[in-house]
């Protein structure tokens, strides 16, 4: 018998050896090289018949935004870009049991034209049950339970869905290939060929897949540059809150997030987030401060919270969460040399509660209330939201999408809002407005609050 040629793949980057190596010199992975048979190249051995493309300009083709397929469940249409678009592949990554298989069967009943399910984790029985759990029967949902990649395909020709959707791509196979389901060379074979024929016959598929240990679908640079869009479906500490994010997406914004409560009937929409991200107790305890910070398009309140106490040793800690701690340590020192507050000798704790993580500098303000809140042990009273970003001169500098933040604001019941001199004079708002121009500022408005 002819012995099988073998080759090592990386399962990260998909780097090829001929012999097992303990690290990936192309992407510094330990252990991640699998074993694999070398294909014949059977799948691409097409003619080489040259032959020119057909061109065409702009105005020969047509296309509407009205051609996207809503799903029905707004965030994550939101985070699609506007639902999705006919003839691109939308990969959804996440841990096992987050509610990835939940969230494609509750789109699919949203959307208003035929959906091809396949199936290769569950069998057609367990989705019924799902289903009635969910109370979908939509007749626009045609199910299959098939794990074959050219079964699929001749399934999909019979049916001519205009979603397709595959659970999971880790369980596709092309039956042309030597190795098993789930190895790089399937992994990708199996996407490229979904790929291809989604493009040339117009429909969508939504492909699930599952994560790796490291938090990628089947490694980094394996499937995420194929695929249009990348969306990852994360839990959202405490709660079973679960956020969608893309990750990458051709068709839409990366910066759109989609928040979904998992719940005894299926995912329900948290259409408004800054519910769950604050605490009753703001104005009792010190050290709890809240801002609106914008996330895409959506303005979301937050909550700032500091603990700070004396430090007993040399170097006081400095230890945050959801926020840059480089920052900190700038804001820190701003908040001690520009406003008399004394921080150099006391431990620094901050947190973003629930768990979001803020990059924008429009919190900044938020950020130096919190710890000055909590190192004088006064209460920010409750209805008072700060906005500004803080300079090194301790000045407060203009932040944008400030009628966004406002607007939120007002609508949670805000009705003191201290912003930037030059963004109050721009705004307009039922709330009361008081601009200011530095830290120091701030600090004394807080103390006679
Ligand atoms: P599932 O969609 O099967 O996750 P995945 O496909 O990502 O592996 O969801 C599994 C979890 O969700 C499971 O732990 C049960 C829970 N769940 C609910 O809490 N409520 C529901 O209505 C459903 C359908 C699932
Ligand atoms: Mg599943």
């Amino acid at each position: 018998m002819k012995k099988q040629k073998t080759k090592f793949v990386c399962t990260s980057c998909s780097y090829e050896s001929l012999r097992w190596l303990g690290k990936c010199p192309e992407c510094s992975t330990w252990n991640s090289m699998q074993e694999e048979v070398v294909e014949e190249n059977k799948t691409h051995k097409k003619s080489a018949v040259l032959k020119s493309p057909s061109v065409y300009t702009f105005s020969d083709i047509s296309a509407h935004e009205t051609e996207r397929h809503k799903t029905g469940l707004e965030e994550f249409d939101r985070v699609l870009g506007g639902g999705l678009v006919p003839g691109s592949v939308v990969l959804i990554g996440g841990d096992p049991g987050i509610g990835k298989s939940t969230l494609v069967l509750q789109s699919a009943a949203g959307i208003g034209a035929k959906v091809l399910y396949i199936s290769g984790e569950e069998s057609l029985k367990q989705i019924k049950l799902r289903a009635d759990r969910l109370k979908i029967s939509s007749s626009n949902i045609s199910l299959a339970s098939e794990t074959e990649l050219n079964t699929i395909l001749h399934s999909v020709t019979a049916e001519s869905p205009a979603v397709l959707i595959v659970d999971s791509i880790q369980t596709t196979y092309n039956a042309a290939l030597e190795n098993a389901p789930g190895t790089v060379t399937q992994i990708r074979e199996c996407t490229a060929v979904l790929l291809d024929d989604a493009k040339r016959k117009g429909y969508a598929v939504l492909l699930i897949g599952h994560v790796t240990k490291d938090g990628y679908i089947a490694g980094p640079k394996l499937l995420e540059h194929v695929v249009d869009t990348v969306i990852q479906f994360e839990p959202e500490t405490g709660g079973n809150y679960r956020i969608l994010r893309a990750i990458k997406n051709r068709f839409g914004s990366t910066n759109e997030i989609g928040i979904f409560e998992m719940t005894g009937a299926g995912l329900r929409e948290i259409s408004n987030p800054s519910e769950i991200f604050l605490s009753d107790k703001i104005g009792e305890v010190s050290g709890s401060v809240v801002t609106a910070a914008v996330e895409g398009t959506r303005p979301i309140l937050i909550e700032v919270q500091a603990l700070v106490t004396p430090s007993n040793f040399g170097n006081p800690q400095r230890i945050s969460t959801g926020f840059d701690q480089k920052r900190l340590s700038i804001l820190l020192a701003v908040l001690e040399r520009r406003a008399g507050v004394r921080v150099s000798s006391h431990n620094v704790f901050l947190k973003i509660a629930g768990g979001v993580t803020i990059e924008e500098p429009a919190v900044d303000l938020a950020v130096c209330c919190a710890v000055w809140s909590s190192i004088v042990d006064k209460a920010v009273p409750s209805g008072i939201l700060l906005l500004g970003e803080v300079g090194l001169g301790g000045e407060i500098r203009g932040i944008n999408h400030q009628d966004k933040r406002i607007a939120e604001a007002e609508k949670m019941g805000y009705t003191k809002i201290l912003l930037p001199e030059k963004n109050a004079r721009i705004a307009n708002s039922s709330a009361q407005l008081f601009p200011v121009e530095s830290l120091s500022e701030v600090v004394q408005f807080l103390q006679n609050s």
